[in-house]
């Protein structure tokens, strides 16, 4: 669906994620970091304030992380992740599945894997849209039963992302993300685009040949519930 502003965005995409926690209180959610989804997590953060939304029994799967930070590192995805949901969410670290559990990255890994799976799979997906078409780290090419695993982060994602470190020299170049198959996997997904700069991604995305090298464009392949919604910026005059 396409929406006029981020408000709108925000507003409709909160809605679709306190439907499927308020149907199934003891969800598995996954939620992105990036500047797309932080207006859904304030309106879904408004709700829960105000009472209507019960998170008391979610438990969140952390969706990606740079390789090679201290714990604790402002930086950490971990960390945007508390200050933007987790917290204004009342959600505790005992209901959170970090990616990195200690030990060596790979067997972190499969132990994640694991832990969605003793759950059955995730009721919520909250998604973004990287410009080479990334869903988490999932960085073309992915394909689409891609377990949780170790990556090198694609040229684009590092320019992109130099923004929150300085310059693109001091962006990790490895990272963990939840890998395709358990996002598409998801009951529920909801993948908010917002901006010009996603404008031809989005359209590759959705109208695109489906294929690994545009990750993204696997949504159209999910069994689930998925749901799009980008803004008027995103998607342009059509
Ligand atoms: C971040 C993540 C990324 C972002 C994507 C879009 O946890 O998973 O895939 O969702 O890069 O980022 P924004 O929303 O900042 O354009």
């Amino acid at each position: 669906m396409v929406v006029e502003d981020g408000d709108e965005l925000g507003r409709l995409g909160a809605d679709l994620v306190a439907e499927a926690i308020a149907a199934r209180p003891a969800s598995s959610i996954t939620a992105a970091t990036g500047e797309s989804p932080m207006g859904l997590y304030s309106v879904l953060a408004a709700r829960h304030r105000s009472g209507a939304l019960d998170t008391g029994a979610l438990t969140v799967f952390q969706l990606d992380e740079y390789l090679g930070l201290v714990p604790d590192d402002r930086r950490s995805l971990l960390g945007w992740m508390r200050r933007s949901f987790l917290e204004p969410l009342g959600i505790p670290d005992s209901r959170v599945v970090p990616l990195l559990s200690g030990g060596a990255p790979e067997r972190a890994c499969a132990v994640f894997d694991a832990a969605i799976e003793a759950r059955g799979r995730l009721d919520v997906a909250v998604l973004g849209l990287g410009r080479n078409g990334h869903l988490g780290f999932n960085e073309p090419p992915s394909p689409p039963r891609s377990p949780t695993r170790v990556v090198e982060l694609s040229a684009d994602t590092l320019k992109d992302n130099a923004r929150y470190w300085g310059s693109v020299a001091e962006v990790p170049s490895r990272a963990v993300t939840m890998g395709l198959r358990h996002l598409l996997e998801a009951r529920r997904i909801v993948l908010v685009v917002s901006g010009a700069t996603k404008r031809e991604i989005v359209h590759r995305a959705l109208e695109g040949p489906v294929g690994p090298q545009v990750p993204a464009s696997f949504l159209r392949t999910a069994e689930g519930d998925v749901t799009v919604i980008v803004d008027r910026a995103a998607w342009g005059d059509r």
